[in-house]
């Protein structure tokens, strides 16, 4: 199963993503997490990428496109879910050649639908294991022991550059901007769903299981 994960930042898209990954098997591609991967390593595309998204702007649809494109050539059996990928029709167009050419297609869309006042507190107060890259919130999702990652026990975390009001900004008008038409884009192939994503981690997880297991 081919899943994309739509939301604007701060919808929880990775936090669902990784309880995917447990409960479904599937592969995480989240482009946003590829590209900071890239700044770590050190690479000049990566040095680009990271000055681009500091700003709170997308990265241009060839530098993600090649990076999807090369995770889609080692074959994951369950399948993947797409985070943060597509975000423009652009990118939504490539997906859907990429996966072709593989004999594969897009399953399921799960847009979540957050309201902007509860992204803003999302982002601000989120948080994330710098040695297995958990994910944490200061007020919804604390450590278990104040300090300790709960899943690999690591004591350092970061915070991201981007998670600042001037970058979030910019952040949600390029998601209006550029990613939201990709709701008709995919409403008008038939793969659209749409999901409460401010309820509890655990409701927004339900009702997308609710949806999958459907298909
Ligand atoms: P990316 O890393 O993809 O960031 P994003 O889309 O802005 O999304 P976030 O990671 O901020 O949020 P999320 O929806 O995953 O929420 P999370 O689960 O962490 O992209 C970063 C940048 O890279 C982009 O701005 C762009 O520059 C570039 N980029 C990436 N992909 C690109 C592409 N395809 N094309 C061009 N450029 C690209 O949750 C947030 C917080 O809320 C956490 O603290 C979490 O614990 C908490 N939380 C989650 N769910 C809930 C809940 N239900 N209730 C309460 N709290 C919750």
């Amino acid at each position: 199963m081919n899943l994309i994960l739509l939301g604007p930042p701060g919808a929880g898209k990775g936090t669902q993503a990784k309880i995917l990954v447990e409960s479904r098997g599937l592969a995480q591609l989240s482009t946003g997490d590829m590209l900071r991967e890239a700044k770590t390593s050190g690479t000049e595309m990566g040095h680009r990428a990271a000055e681009v998204m500091n700003r709170g702007q997308l990265v241009s649809d060839e530098i993600v496109v090649g990076l999807i494109e090369e995770k889609l050539e080692a074959p994951h059996g369950a399948g993947f879910i797409f985070d943060g990928f597509p975000r423009t029709l652009a990118q939504a167009d490539a997906l859907g050649a990429l996966l072709d050419r593989h004999g594969q297609e897009v399953d399921a869309v799960i847009e979540m639908r957050v309201d902007d006042a509860a992204l803003v507190s999302r982002i601000s107060g989120r948080f994330t294991c710098a040695t297995c890259g958990a994910v944490y919130h200061d007020e919804t999702k604390p450590t278990a022991k104040p300090g300790v990652c709960d899943v690999c026990g690591g004591t350092e975390f970061i915070r991201r550059a981007d998670d600042n009001a001037d970058a979030l900004k910019q952040r949600l008008l390029e998601y209006y901007k550029k990613t939201s038409p990709l709701v008709g884009y995919y409403h008008a192939k038939g793969l659209l769903h749409g999901v409460d994503g401010l309820g509890e981690i655990g409701a927004v997880s339900a009702e997308i299981a609710k949806v999958l297991d459907k298909l």
